[in-house]
């Protein structure tokens, strides 16, 4: 079956190879000489002060982070425009007073329109802005940089959801000042799933400290001080962090502008070839999804068990508000041009099939 799924997605042969090697037990110089240099690479390529790996999915690494972020009595304000926002208030209402503003229509956060709800958050004595970076549910790029550093500015920790887009976007904690930031080994990377990389500022490292203990598991004081040894505090996916070696190994070759580039040129093909075929595209133009591309479809169930069962061909369903009107059409992982346009050709022929 070919994958343009949002996630888990096609995996590099390299990368699936890795994760055959010998096992290893978490506890020693082995696992040491393979978990620091990970830990260093990502340490530079993010522009971050610390980076744990977490074994679990990506709502893992976001739970970790909000609930690591700020003392008891804490206030959040979350911006959404999708279902993963929608869920990261259900995070932050967990352990805060947590204001929440939701855009519709697959309209895209750019500081614009935020500034306003900062604003006025700021002014109620809001510690945590919170948002996602990448909402995979229709394929929306928030401008994520203006905003965290409009929202750091007004006195708040910043706090982005990047599970699917770590990357396919660029981040920089410092430039973009953001404090916390998580992403999945399963999406844009194209690993198999299974470890969430959180990552942190000097000032996220600090606010950990004085957070409390709200679970073990997810106790970063924890991390915090095993990372000192090079190892976690509970027993990681070693299979697959071999495999996030392998891909990390692939990324630093390519390097990353060059891996953002490719992937912004398969998005663009999406793009171009839906619309020729008639279909009109979901997301406001301006935050189009270099990994994500959504696109409204008659029979949009019918349409993709079709593909599966006729073509071996999977696309990524219709999500939350879109769940009934569109698909997905995705380009993370193994993917190229090639690949793309036998899933491309193989929808226009099942378009014609059922009259769509
Ligand atoms: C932006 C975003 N946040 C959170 C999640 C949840 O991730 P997981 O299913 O790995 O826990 C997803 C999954 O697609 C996502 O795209």
């Amino acid at each position: 079956m070919m994958l343009f799924t949002p996630g888990p997605v096609a995996v590099h042969p390299a990368i699936s190879k890795a994760q055959e090697q010998e096992m290893i037990t978490h506890r020693g110089k082995q696992f040491q000489a393979l978990y620091t240099p990970i830990i260093s690479d990502l340490k530079t390529m993010l522009n971050a002060a610390e980076v744990h790996i977490l074994t679990g999915s990506g709502t893992l690494g976001i739970e970790a982070n909000v609930q690591n972020a700020l003392p008891v009595g804490g206030k959040a304000l979350v911006l959404s425009n999708g279902a993963f926002g929608d869920k990261l208030k259900e995070h932050c209402a967990l352990y805060y007073e947590t204001t929440f503003v939701r855009l519709n229509d697959a309209q895209g956060w750019n500081l614009q329109r935020a500034k306003p709800y900062i604003d006025a958050a700021a002014a109620k004595h809001v510690k945590l802005f919170a948002m996602v970076h990448h909402e995979t549910s229709p394929g929306i790029l928030n401008k994520a940089g203006e905003i965290c550093r409009y929202a750091k500015e007004k006195g708040m920790l910043t706090l982005l959801d990047g599970t699917s887009a770590w990357p396919a976007y660029s981040l920089n904690h410092a430039s973009d000042s953001v404090d916390f930031y998580s992403w999945a080994t399963q999406k844009a990377l194209g690993c198999p799933p299974g470890l969430v990389v959180i990552s942190h500022s000097v000032d996220a490292a600090a606010a950990i400290e004085k957070a409390p203990v709200r679970s073990n598991f997810m106790n970063l004081k924890t991390y915090r001080k095993m990372s000192l040894k090079g190892e976690t505090p509970f027993t990681p996916a070693i299979s697959i962090i071999y495999s996030l070696h392998a891909a990390l190994e692939l990324l630093k070759k390519e390097t990353q502008p060059a891996f953002i580039m490719r992937y912004d040129k398969m998005a663009a093909h999406v793009r171009a070839r839906l619309v020729k075929m008639g279909f009109k595209l979901v997301t406001e133009p301006g935050f189009e999804s270099g990994t994500v591309t959504a696109f409204f479809v008659q029979k949009n169930k019918e349409v993709n068990s079709t593909l599966q069962s006729k073509h071996q061909v999977k696309l990524g369903g219709g999500h939350a508000d879109w769940a009934e009107t569109t698909l997905r059409f995705c380009n993370m992982g193994d993917m190229d041009i090639g690949k793309l346009d036998k899933g491309l050709n193989a929808l226009e022929h099942v378009k014609k099939e059922l009259g769509v």
